[in-house]
């Protein structure tokens, strides 16, 4: 059976964006997908708990898509997880609502991927600067995969990059609904992108 899959879409931005409005399309493009804009549905920041609970229960993956801003997500969508994963809901005594679901962070980063490594100015890689999210999946028993990251996201220099990183990511989100992605060797990885990244013509 195929997995549903949603997105949860936070950019304060959204208008300015180049890079994630593309990749926002390129979601609600594909089958199966069901993207939420939570800067739109939550302008005020007032989430509603209970709907979001009962909207995530509904699906089997979770993408969370996003810039990355220090290190991290947009407060917002911080902010979703601080008040929706709940004790005895998505962890602690009973808390299973999300237990088996897949946990994804398809992000895109200003700073180029060299600055994400020993050698580089942001010293460690973005899976290992993300590791609040994956111990957040881990606690509340989801599988974790590594992120789908776009660096150098504002060079608009060359379009062939984020055509080729689109195209990844519409063939992920196909790979995880039809659930053709080998998950367990996917998680070993340290990112997606080397898998989905491939320029146009090039396999
Ligand atoms: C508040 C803020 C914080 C940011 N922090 C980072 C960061 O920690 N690492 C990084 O590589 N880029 C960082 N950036 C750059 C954004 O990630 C980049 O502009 C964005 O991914 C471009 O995507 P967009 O076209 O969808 O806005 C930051 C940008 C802003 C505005």
């Amino acid at each position: 059976m195929q997995r549903s899959i949603l997105v949860l879409y936070a950019h304060p931005r959204t208008e300015r964006s180049q890079a994630n409005r593309r990749l926002k399309r390129v979601a609600e493009g594909v089958d199966g997908v069901t993207v939420a804009d939570l800067y739109a549905e939550y302008p005020t920041y007032e989430i509603d708990v209970d709907r979001e609970q009962e909207r995530v229960s509904r699906y089997d993956a979770v993408v969370f898509q996003h810039p990355v801003y220090w290190y991290s997500a947009p407060a917002l969508m911080k902010e979703w997880i601080d008040l929706v994963l709940e004790w005895r809901w998505a962890y602690g005594p009973g808390g299973e609502a999300l237990r088996g679901k897949l946990w994804l962070n398809a992000v895109t980063a200003g700073g180029a991927q060299a600055a994400y490594g020993p050698e580089g100015r942001n010293r460690l890689d973005l899976r290992a600067l993300f590791s609040p999210f994956e111990q957040t999946a881990m606690l509340c028993g989801m599988t974790y995969l590594p992120p789908f990251a776009l660096f150098e996201a504002n060079n608009r220099r060359d379009r062939s990059v984020l055509d080729a990183h689109a195209a990844g990511y519409a063939k992920l989100l196909r790979d995880l609904r039809e659930r053709t992605l080998d998950i367990e060797a996917a998680s070993g990885l340290r990112g997606l992108a080397g898998l989905y990244d491939k320029p146009a013509g090039k396999g």
